[in-house]
């Protein structure tokens, strides 16, 4: 396979080429160190506060699509094959304020300014989104942009104001040009800049990702940098050697077997939705509340696997749903269960030289009966404090098995086999027939507590949670216990 030493990018219509590259470098701090285009600010510099939003472009079946992420935790080698658009670009090609910056001005959507630049590039996106955003979507456009002082109201009507047309501005009356452009940059090539103590590479597929990896088991792995950008911009660690998967076209791939998909390890969030709120509407709620748009645009399915975490959101509503993981490396690919990925707190079966290629996860059956809830401090935007998982196989109204997990219960996702063993047999009509099951829950989990909820708060919501799904599963109205819609249920209330 033919190796590139360096990226390329669009910026303002014209291919930018970069050969010497810091692997740790930020887009970001390019942007504001390199280009001066200073106009992007930095707030927490962890993907939190939307304030250094930027627009990526790139093809989805042809067309150009823009999304929002956090630059001050993007690479900039992650930009290789994107159009990328920061805020100082707006004025320039407009030749004026564009539609979003004139709808901010109108309905006094900054008093500052300081979070204005990542509101609006978060609403130039949703500008050139498909169809006209309600209320609801403008609320989850920019839930991961904080605004301290103007207040959301009228940052919310600006995004209904200019987002109601079809796109008009130069970039949608330049799409055609630029598509063109982004299908140039896309060569197949394996991207590999530096030498062998230090580079930033990014395979164009799985086979050469494999065989980079085996001669560098001690490279760091960044599919979406949600986690790895934080390394860099908060723990100040130093990463010399970084392997992208982004640009591995295989690992891009959801299949539809039928009766399951494999999402690839490159998959984001975003483009993983479908696909699996397609299998119940609670994952894509799931999703909806994962991080922002921003962190769903970049991070990953499989990167949220992989990484471990105990309170990783899509670990416990996958493992109950049955999933798998396929596991690579030049020595060949195994598959586990993924419950089975997850030893011990920061510690996953997985080898030097190896990584996530993939998780399968399968449908539905037509008897069975899916529930997850997290729990956060805030709806949006917020790490869970936990979540419950449930999946019900039943033979009418008598519960034959059950699937339950929960993530911040203990170290790692886990299941919780004595509630499930104590559930079998239960009948849906007989909520007295649950009791066993919810108290084994206190055997099953002896949780902690920190800043996130108290041990006894854990414990107790736990058990909350397994008697509503089972609630919601018997028949009773989920609306009566969820949040869920409430917020556009108020402004429908309030108009
Ligand atoms: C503001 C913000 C909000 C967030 N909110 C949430 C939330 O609500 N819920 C939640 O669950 N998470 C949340 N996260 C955490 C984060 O989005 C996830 O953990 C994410 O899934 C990581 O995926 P990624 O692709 O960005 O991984 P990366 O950051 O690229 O990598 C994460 C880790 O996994 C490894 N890795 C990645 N891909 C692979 C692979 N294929 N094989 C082997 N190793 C791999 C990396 O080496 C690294 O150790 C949030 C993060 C931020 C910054
Ligand atoms: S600076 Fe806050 S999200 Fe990037
Ligand atoms: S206008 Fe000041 S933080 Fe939003």
């Amino acid at each position: 396979m033919a190796i590139r030493r360096s990226i390329r990018f669009l910026r303002r219509g014209k291919v930018v080429q970069l050969t010497d590259l810091p692997p740790m470098a930020t887009l970001l701090d390019y942007l504001r160190l390199e280009e001066r285009a200073c106009g992007t600010k930095e707030g927490c510099g962890e993907g939190d506060c939307g304030a250094c939003t930027v627009a990526l472009g790139s093809l989805r079946d042809g067309r150009v699509v823009y999304e929002p992420v956090n630059s001050c935790i993007q690479l900039l080698g992650m930009m290789d094959g994107k159009e990328v658009v920061a805020v100082d670009d707006l004025h320039v090609r407009e030749g004026g304020l564009h539609p979003v910056q004139r709808a901010m001005v109108a309905t006094h959507g900054s008093q500052c300014g300081f979070c204005t630049p990542g509101f609006v590039m978060s609403l130039f996106a949703l500008y050139h989104a498909e169809g006209a955003p309600d209320r609801a979507q403008v609320n989850d456009a920019i839930a991961g942009n904080l605004c301290r002082c103007t207040g959301y109201r009228p940052i919310v009507e600006a995004g209904l104001k200019a987002c109601a047309g079809k796109a008009g501005d130069s970039y949608a009356t330049s799409a055609a040009r630029t598509a063109k452009s982004l299908r140039k940059l896309a060569d197949g090539k394996d991207v590999f800049i530096g030498n062998d103590k230090s580079f930033f590479a990014a395979p164009a597929s799985a086979e050469s990702l494999a065989k980079l990896y085996a001669a560098h088991p001690d490279a760091v792995l960044v599919a979406g940098a949600t986690d790895v950008g934080l390394w860099i911009t908060k723990q100040l660690r130093s990463l010399p050697k970084i392997i992208h998967l982004g640009r591995a076209a295989d690992l891009a791939q959801i299949t539809d077997h039928g009766d399951s998909i494999t999402i690839g390890a490159a998959v984001t969030y975003e483009a993983a939705a479908e696909s699996l709120t397609a299998i119940d509407a609670d994952l894509g709620e799931l999703l909806r509340r994962l991080g922002s748009k921003q962190v769903r645009t970049a991070g990953t399915v499989c990167g949220n696997i992989a990484n471990g975490s105990p309170i990783g959101d899509t670990p416990p509503a996958l493992i109950v749903l049955g999933a798998t993981v396929e596991l690579r490396s030049a020595g060949g690919a195994r598959t586990l269960p993924l419950e089975k990925f997850f030893i011990a707190y920061g510690k996953q079966d997985r080898q030097p030289g190896e990584f996530v290629a993939s998780v399968t996860v399968p449908k539905l059956r037509p008897n069975q009966a899916f529930r997850a809830f997290k729990i956060s401090k805030r709806f949006d935007q917020d790490i869970s404090a936990l979540l419950g998982a449930f999946c019900l196989t039943l033979d009418g109204s008598r519960i034959a098995d059950a699937r339950i997990a929960f993530g911040g219960m203990a170290p790692t996702p886990k299941r919780a086999l004595l509630a499930e063993a104590a559930l079998k047999g239960a009948d849906l009509t007989s909520p007295s027939g649950w009791d066993a099951a919810i108290a084994a829950l206190d055997q099953d989990f002896k949780p902690i507590g920190d800043h996130r909820a108290s041990a006894a708060y854990r414990q107790a919501t736990a058990r909350a949670l397994l008697t509503k799904a089972l609630h919601e599963i018997a028949g009773a109205p989920s609306h009566s216990t969820r949040i869920t819609g409430q917020r556009e249920v108020l402004h429908a209330g309030a108009a």
